[in-house]
């Protein structure tokens, strides 16, 4: 079984990607993180966030079993990610492995933003889950604030919606629901009560 799950910054698909491979026992990518990795490549480098020829280079030579998420949870790695995502010839290179994690002869849970569209059009369910900018700079101000660091509510909104127009109108697979996936709002929902619906939505079709 094949699980796609895509939505914009901070909508909570994460949460639920990771709850649903627990859940379901399969393995899970969450393709952002390699595009981070590609973006933090570029940062060490000191080489700028368009360079495509290092930016594939890093992409190409990427180890998905070595991503780690302490380095690239950062929020500027996230603004930095979504310039580098709309490099052609770095899609490309992490299209390949995110297609090679996806074929794992038990299935795969993958998250991003073109998964049901793109990297895995055949998915058996696809999840589109959302929430409103305000809520979503809400709980990226949160996750900031708990982490003991300080957050400006005002710059992160600015920032999530400056992050869904970039992934939104980029020429190379924009982030958009796939006509088949299951469309789940998580703006009034706890993670609890989103993670209940989708596994609902996971069953009904296996059902099917
Ligand atoms: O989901 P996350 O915030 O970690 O993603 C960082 C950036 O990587 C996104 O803003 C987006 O531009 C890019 N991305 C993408 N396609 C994916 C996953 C992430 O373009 N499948």
């Amino acid at each position: 079984m094949i699980i796609a799950i895509d939505g914009p910054a901070a909508s909570g698909k994460g949460t639920m990607a990771r709850r649903l491979a627990e859940h379901f026992k399969l393995p899970h990518l969450d393709t952002g993180l390699t595009f981070r990795a590609v973006a933090h490549a570029l940062v060490v480098a000191d080489k700028p966030l368009d360079d495509e020829d290092v930016a594939e280079a890093a992409a190409r030579g990427l180890d998905l079993g070595a991503l780690d998420r302490s380095v690239l949870s950062a929020h500027a790695i996230g603004e930095a990610a979504s310039k580098v995502a709309v490099m052609p010839r770095v899609r490309q290179a992490l299209l390949e492995a995110q297609r090679s994690f996806a074929s794992r002869p038990g299935g795969a849970i993958l998250d991003g933003r073109d998964i049901g569209t793109v990297v895995c059009p055949d998915a058996d369910v696809k999840l589109f889950v959302t929430a409103s900018a305000e809520e979503r700079a809400q709980r990226r101000t949160d996750e900031i604030l708990a982490k003991g660091e300080q957050a400006d509510y005002a710059q992160i909104l600015a920032d999530v919606k400056k992050r869904d127009e970039r992934d939104q109108n980029r020429a190379v697979a924009p982030l958009v629901p796939a006509a088949d996936a299951h469309l789940l709002d998580t703006t009034k929902l706890d993670i609890e009560g989103a993670f209940q619906q989708a596994v609902r939505i996971v069953e009904e079709s296996q059902i099917k």
